[in-house]
């Protein structure tokens, strides 16, 4: 499988390209802002778009699917029921995070109305792309209708901003749940074994095993509060 990460947008998030290798269909994970290079990388390498999928609603994952949707209007765009009020209340996000109006331009935080989506997660559900085969888990406690993706045979899961290399989503913005979030970490991530390689939605790669045993967040050494994995 073809992975193409760009760091993208003031919060340095991490838009992915997946594309299978024979059959050159391809979907892009959590465009966060506008950048022609997502358009560029595709047609450069002779990819057809088949979707957008989109593992929660927060700006800075779905802020550029305006901007790629233009080029690709044939793609399906795809999230979770539970966050559509993120997704379609994009405009007044950067207002939720307290960043004053003035600033908004120079971060690159005007953004239009997101186009509709296509379809809604399921958990369970999974999206194929030529030879490749995403299943989507709901991972509710980051926000309401976060999912993380899972390849299989590749040994590969997307994981937003569930799970970081040494640590974990926040939980204090609207529909973020603290207990929700260990729960599906535990349920839809931890339940895979060590060797699967974890992407995340902000920093770099890591892998099951190694957050298992040394995320402090995970492995007991950081208490939250009951102690709950001590
Ligand atoms: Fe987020």
């Amino acid at each position: 499988m073809i992975i193409e990460t760009f760091v993208l947008s003031p919060f340095q998030q991490n838009t992915r390209i997946l594309a299978c290798k024979r059959t050159r269909e391809a979907v892009c994970i959590d465009p966060g802002e506008a950048s022609a290079n997502l358009a560029d990388f595709i047609r450069d390498n002779d990819l057809s778009l088949k979707a957008i999928l989109l593992t929660h609603g927060h700006l800075d994952h779905v802020g550029g699917v305006s901007h790629l949707a233009k080029s690709f209007p044939e793609a399906e765009i795809i999230l979770h029921k539970d966050d559509e009020d993120l997704y379609y209340g994009l405009p007044s996000q950067p207002m939720f995070l307290g960043i004053p109006q003035a600033q908004l331009e120079a971060l690159g935080m005007v953004y239009p109305q997101p186009p509709r989506l296509t379809r809604d997660w399921q958990d369970g559900n999974a999206f194929e792309f030529g030879e490749h085969r995403l299943e989507a888990r709901h991972c509710p406690g980051h926000t309401r209708g976060h999912v993380v993706l899972v390849e299989h045979s590749e040994r590969k899961i997307f994981v937003g901003d569930c799970l970081f290399a040494g640590s974990i989503g926040r939980t204090d913005l609207p529909g973020g749940d603290q207990e929700q979030r260990l729960d599906s970490i535990d349920r839809n991530i931890l339940s895979l074994e060590d060797n699967f390689v974890v992407y995340s939605g902000h920093g770099p790669e890591t892998t099951v095993g190694r957050e298992r045993t040394t995320n402090p967040f995970l492995n007991g050494t950081y208490r939250m509060g009951r102690g709950r994995y001590v």
